[in-house]
Order: structure tokens, then C-alpha cells, then sequence
């Protein structure tokens, strides 16, 4: 685990962008801990609230000369509405940053970055900082319809090499985002895949990127209770440097992995040669 802060973060703007809400907030202390890919968790409901979970979200940017953490909100359930409807002013429960992030390349690589909606949030500041340290990205952008797009803007600012999918057709080209993958590796000839989005898409960007052989680091999106290693609610089959499989934590593992080491067909089953959480009795 990345250190992490917890404090009382004051809400400076929040930011509808379509069907998300772009929260900033003064976060200091923070910031410079955080590396793309990190996410934090925020209370919700209040000290008398049935929402007992802290919710975890992906740290979308974080500046520390601003001492700001970005996080971007889709509200679904009770609690992401509430973070999506936070005002200026409000003070809001963070634990940041949590997780293992992005491994960072090495030199200048050509890298691939692709996401599905709003899950597409944290590899914007990977797409800098990839460029900072001289390398190339391109981005493969997709969601269900138009509204659902999120970051296309800031990809272009980074690079040409923006393709953008819709399943509906309402912009860009029709299909998913891991479609045309391996087009889209042989264009800018990427030396390194990164992925954030649903398991499916990840499974299927993985297979296409171990088939070309190229490295691939998926961020996971499993659901998640205490977010900091303790509960083992958030455990997923993956396969070790020892070629032995066992049950990791999404939250302090992961949530970003080789995605050549997941076994995505796994996910949600307690398959009997596996170690780790099964052996302490989670899921049995
Ligand atoms: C590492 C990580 C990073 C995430 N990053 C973002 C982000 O950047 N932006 C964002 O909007 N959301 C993100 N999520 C998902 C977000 O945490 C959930 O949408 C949120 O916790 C739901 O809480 P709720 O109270 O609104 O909904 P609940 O009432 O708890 O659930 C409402 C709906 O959300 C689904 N849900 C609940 N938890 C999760 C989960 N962990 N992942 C996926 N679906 C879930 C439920 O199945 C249900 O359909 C992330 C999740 C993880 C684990
Ligand atoms: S969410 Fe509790 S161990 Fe991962």
C-alpha cells in the first residue's frame, strides 16, 4: 500500500461532464504520494448512515503544487450520487492513495492506453507521464453511447492517435473499445497495453495483446469492502511468478495487474488448485 492520508478533503469544484461529475479536492499531503493508477476511498451517508462502506474511486489526476486530487463520479447507487451532488465547501472523508498503480515503462515506449466510459479516468495522467519520459501513447476510447464517452478531450491533447468506438454508432466508430485492438497495437506499433475498464473488455484486450505478445496491465474493477487488505471481499485468481495460482487482493495487489496473469475466466468461481483466500475459507 501506497502510505496513504486520511483526512477531511474540502470539495473546491465539482464539475458535471456529461454523465459524470469531475469532483477536485484540496487534498494536501496527498498529491505527491499518488502515482497513475493509485485510487482512494470517501465515506458516505454520514456518521449515522446504513452506508457503512467507504466507496473507492480512481484517482483521475492529482497536483501537488495545487495539493488537488481529481476524482471523476458516476452515479449509480446511493452512494456515488451523493459524492456526484457534493458542493463547493462540503468536507468529504478520504483515505488516499490506495492500491498498486501502473508499472511505469522504463524509456521511451510506444503505449497503448485504452478505457470503456468513465473507468478510462486514471490513464490520463499515465498518458503524461509516459510522455514526460519521452514515450509515445495512442488511446482507444469506447462506451455504450456518446454520453458515455469520457475523456476524449484530454486524450487528443496528448497525442493524434485517438480512435473512438460507440456501440450505438453515436460517435465515432460502432463497436467496443477492445474491438480493434490489435489494429490499433500493429498502428503505433505499442510496446506496452494499459486497460481500465470491465472485466470482459479487459479479458478480451488481454488476449489480444498476449496473441501479438505484447505486455499488458489491466486495472481491475472488482468490488470492494474495507479497500486497505483486511477483508478479502475483493479477491480474484491470479496466476504467481511461480506459476502457481492464488487468490489476490484487488484493493492492495492490484487493482492493477499483468493482465497475462489473471485468470479472467476464473473470476467469481473458487477453482480447486488455487491458493490463498480459499484456503482461509473466503468464498467456499
Ligand atoms: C478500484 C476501483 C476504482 C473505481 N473507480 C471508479 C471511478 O473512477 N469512477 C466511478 O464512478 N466508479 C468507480 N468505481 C466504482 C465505484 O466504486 C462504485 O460505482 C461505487 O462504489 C458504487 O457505490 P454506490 O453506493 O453508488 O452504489 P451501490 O448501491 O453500492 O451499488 C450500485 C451499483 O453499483 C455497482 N457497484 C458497486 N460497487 C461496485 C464496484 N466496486 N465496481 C463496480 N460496480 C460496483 C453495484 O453492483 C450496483 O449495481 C471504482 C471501483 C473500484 C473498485
Ligand atoms: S476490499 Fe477488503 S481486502 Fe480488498
Amino acid at each position: 500500500m501506497a502510505n496513504p492520508l486520511q483526512l477531511r478533503a474540502e470539495v473546491l469544484a465539482n464539475h458535471p461532464e456529461g454523465a459524470v461529475h469531475r469532483l477536485v479536492l484540496h487534498a494536501p499531503g496527498v498529491p505527491q504520494r499518488v502515482r497513475p493508477g493509485h485510487f482512494a476511498t470517501l465515506a458516505v451517508g454520514g456518521a449515522n448512515s446504513a452506508l457503512l462502506l467507504r466507496r473507492p474511486f480512481s484517482i483521475h489526476r492529482a497536483d501537488p503544487a495545487a495539493e488537488t486530487v481529481e476524482l471523476v463520479i458516476a452515479p449509480r447507487g446511493a452512494g456515488s450520487r451523493e459524492l456526484a451532488a457534493a458542493r463547493v465547501g462540503d468536507r468529504l472523508d478520504l483515505l488516499a492513495p490506495l492500491g498498486t498503480p501502473f508499472p511505469l515503462p522504463d524509456g521511451p515506449v510506444s503505449a497503448l492506453l485504452v478505457g470503456a466510459g468513465h473507468r478510462a479516468a486514471p490513464l490520463f495522467a499515465l498518458g503524461a507521464e509516459i510522455r514526460r519520459r519521452g514515450g509515445q501513447v495512442g488511446f482507444v476510447l469506447g462506451a455504450a453511447r456518446a454520453d458515455g464517452l469520457y475523456g476524449v478531450e484530454q486524450a487528443q491533447a496528448l497525442t493524434q492517435d485517438v480512435l473512438v468506438l460507440t456501440e450505438d454508432g453515436s460517435r465515432g466508430l460502432t463497436g467496443r473499445a477492445a474491438d480493434p485492438l490489435g489494429e490499433a497495437i500493429d498502428a503505433i506499433d505499442a510496446g506496452v497495453v494499459y486497460a481500465a475498464g470491465p472485466t470482459a473488455m479487459l479479458r478480451q484486450v488481454t488476449e489480444t495483446a498476449v496473441e501479438r505478445s505484447v505486455r499488458v496491465h489491466t486495472a481491475v474493477e472488482a468490488a470492494m469492502a474495507c479497500g486497505t487488505g483486511f477483508c478479502m471481499s475483493c479477491v480474484l485468481p491470479v496466476i504467481g511468478a511461480d506459476g502457481r495460482s492464488r487468490f489476490v487482493r484487488a484493493c492492495t495487489d492490484g487493482p492493477v495487474f499483468d493482465g497475462a496473469r489473471v485468470r479472467w475466466s476464473d473470476i467469481g468461481t473458487v477453482p480447486p488448485d488455487l491458493e490463498g483466500a480459499a484456503a482461509m475459507g473466503v468464498g467456499a
